[in-house]
C-alpha cells in the first residue's frame, strides 16, 4: 500500500501539463485488438490501470511493448484466445470493453466480471442489451460473462439510461457486424468521440459520435494505426480546482478547453478569474470564493468524476453549497473522510449540502475510490498542517505523477510506499 503526506496551507502557482485521458485509453487499448496488425497508441497516461490492461492483452496473445512510458505498441495479429481471466480483469471496470472487442473479432468472448470504484451497484444490463441486439447469446453466471454469436447483425438499440461504457462497448462490437447499428440516447463524452475517431482511423465507419445518435456501418476488417489519445478532462479539472481551493494561480495546459466548459462556468460563478486559450486554461483565485449549486449529469453536463473535488472546494467557499449526484447512486463515501479535515457537509440521499468558510486542518484520511482520493488530496492542500491520505493506490490508478506535478506548483507532497 502507499500513502501521501501533504503539508498544506500554501497557494499553488505555476503551469501543469495534462496527461492523456484515462477513460479514452481504457477503451482504445481493448479496441486495438479488433485489427490483425500493429497499433501504436501515444499520449497514454502512465497509470496503473493501463499497465493492468497491458498484462491482460498479453495473456490473450497480443505482443505489447512500451516504446516509452506514454507510448504502447500493440501487435494483435496473433491473438488466439477469446477468454480474459487474468487476475487484473477483476481489478478494473474497463475490462468490460474486452467483451465488445473479443465478440467482434471472434464472435465469442469470456471475461470475468469487472471491478472498479465502488459507488453503488454498477450494473451491466445495457452492455448485455447491446450485445443481444446484435445476435449474441449472453450468460453471466458464476461471476463471468460469456458471449457467443453465429454472426453479428446491425440493429437499432435505445439505451434508456445514458451509459458511457455501454455506448462504447456497443460501438466496438458493431464495428465488424453486418449492416447498420444505430445507438439511440448514446453517451457524448469526449472519450466516446476519441474511441470513435480511433476506430474510424482503423477503417471503421462510425458517424455521430459526440451526439446522442451514433450510426455504425459494419466493415469487413480493420488495420493497425498510430493514434494519439486526447487530454484528460478530469485530471485537468482536478488541477483547476487545486488553484481555486488553495487561492492560487495555475495554468492547466495541453487540454481541450471546450471539454472543461461546465467546470469553467462554475469556477467563474464562484468568483475565480478563468482565462481560456487555445490549449490552456488559467485559473486565479485571489478573491474570496462564493459557494454554488452543482448537479452532475452526463456530458456536456457537469462531470460526476469532478463531484468529490468540487465538494471539497465548496466547503472553503463563502455560503451554502449543494452538490446533487445524478449519475451514481452512492458516491458520497468520501464525505466522512473530508469531515475529518474540518469540512462541514451533510448528505441526504443523492444531495450533499456544504456549510462554507471552513478552516481545514490536517488529519489522517483514507481514499475510498479514485476521485474521492483526489478530493482528499485537494482538501489536504488547503488544510493547515499535515494530512496523510491512505490507500493512495486508488489515486495512482488515474493520476500520472501526481506528487511531481503538485510539488512543481509549490505544494509539499510526498508519496510513501508502506
Ligand atoms: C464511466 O463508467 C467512467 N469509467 C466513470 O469514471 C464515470 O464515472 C462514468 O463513465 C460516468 O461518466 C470509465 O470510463 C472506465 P456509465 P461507466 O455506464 O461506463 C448506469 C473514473 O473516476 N448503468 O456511464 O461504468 C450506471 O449505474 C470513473 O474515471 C446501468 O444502469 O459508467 C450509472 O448510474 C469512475 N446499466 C449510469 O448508468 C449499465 O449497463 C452511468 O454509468 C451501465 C450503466
Amino acid at each position: 500500500m502507499e500513502h501521501y503526506v501533504i503539508n498544506g496551507g500554501k497557494p499553488l502557482n505555476g503551469v501543469v501539463s495534462i496527461s492523456g485521458a484515462k477513460n479514452a485509453a481504457l477503451a482504445i487499448i481493448p479496441a486495438a485488438i479488433l485489427a490483425k496488425g500493429v497499433s501504436t497508441i501515444e499520449n497514454l497516461p502512465d497509470i496503473a490501470d493501463i499497465k493492468n490492461l497491458f498484462a491482460i492483452l498479453e495473456e490473450l496473445g497480443a505482443v505489447c511493448e512500451f516504446k516509452n512510458k506514454n507510448t504502447l505498441i500493440i501487435d494483435s495479429t496473433n491473438i488466439n484466445s477469446h477468454v480474459a481471466t487474468h487476475k487484473m480483469v477483476k481489478k478494473i471496470r474497463a475490462s468490460y470493453y474486452l467483451l465488445g472487442a473479443l465478440l467482434s473479432r471472434f464472435k465469442k468472448a469470456e471475461v470475468d466480471m469487472p471491478g472498479g470504484c465502488n459507488f453503488g451497484s454498477r450494473p451491466m444490463d445495457l452492455h448485455m442489451k447491446g450485445f443481444e441486439a446484435l445476435g449474441a447469446t449472453v450468460d453471466t453466471s458464476h461471476g463471468r460473462v460469456r458471449l457467443s454469436a453465429d454472426k453479428l447483425i446491425g440493429k437499432t438499440v435505445y439505451f434508456d439510461i445514458v451509459s458511457v461504457g455501454a455506448t462504447i462497448n456497443l460501438m466496438i462490437a458493431a464495428t465488424l457486424a453486418e449492416g447498420t447499428t444505430t445507438i439511440d440516447n448514446a453517451a457524448r463524452e469526449p472519450h466516446v468521440v476519441d474511441t470513435a475517431n480511433f476506430l474510424n482511423m482503423m477503417g471503421a465507419n462510425i458517424k455521430g459520435a459526440g451526439t446522442n445518435v451514433i450510426r455504425i456501418e459494419g466493415v469487413t476488417e480493420l488495420k493497425g494505426v498510430n493514434y494519439t489519445i486526447i487530454p484528460d478532462q478530469i485530471e485537468a479539472g482536478t488541477y483547476m480546482i487545486a488553484a481555486a481551493i488553495t487561492g492560487g494561480d495555475i495554468t492547466v495546459q495541453n487540454i481541450i478547453p471546450k471539454h472543461m466548459d461546465p467546470l469553467t462556468a462554475k469556477l467563474t460563478e464562484m468568483n475565480c478569474d478563468v482565462e481560456e486559450g487555445d490549449d490552456f486554461i488559467r485559473v486565479r483565485a485571489d478573491k474570496p470564493l462564493t459557494a454554488v449549486n452543482v448537479k452532475t449529469a452526463e456530458y456536456p453536463g457537469f462531470p460526476t468524476d469532478l463531484h468529490p473535488q468540487m465538494t471539497a472546494l465548496l466547503t472553503i467557499a463563502q455560503g451554502k453549497g449543494v452538490i446533487t449526484e445524478a449519475v451514481w447512486e452512492n458516491r458520497f463515501q468520501y464525505v466522512q473522510e473530508l469531515k475529518r479535515l474540518g469540512c462541514q457537509i451533510s448528505v441526504n440521499g443523492r444531495i450533499a449540502s456544504t456549510e462554507g468558510s471552513s478552516i481545514l486542518t490536517g488529519a489522517e484520511v483514507s481514499a475510498t475510490d479514485l476521485r474521492a482520493g483526489a478530493a482528499l488530496v485537494l482538501a489536504g492542500l488547503a488544510s493547515q498542517g499535515t494530512t496523510k491520505v491512505c490507500c493512495a493506490n486508488h489515486i495512482n490508478r488515474g493520476y500520472e505523477n501526481l506528487e511531481e506535478k503538485l510539488n512543481a506548483l509549490g505544494a509539499d507532497v510526498s508519496r510513501v510506499k508502506e
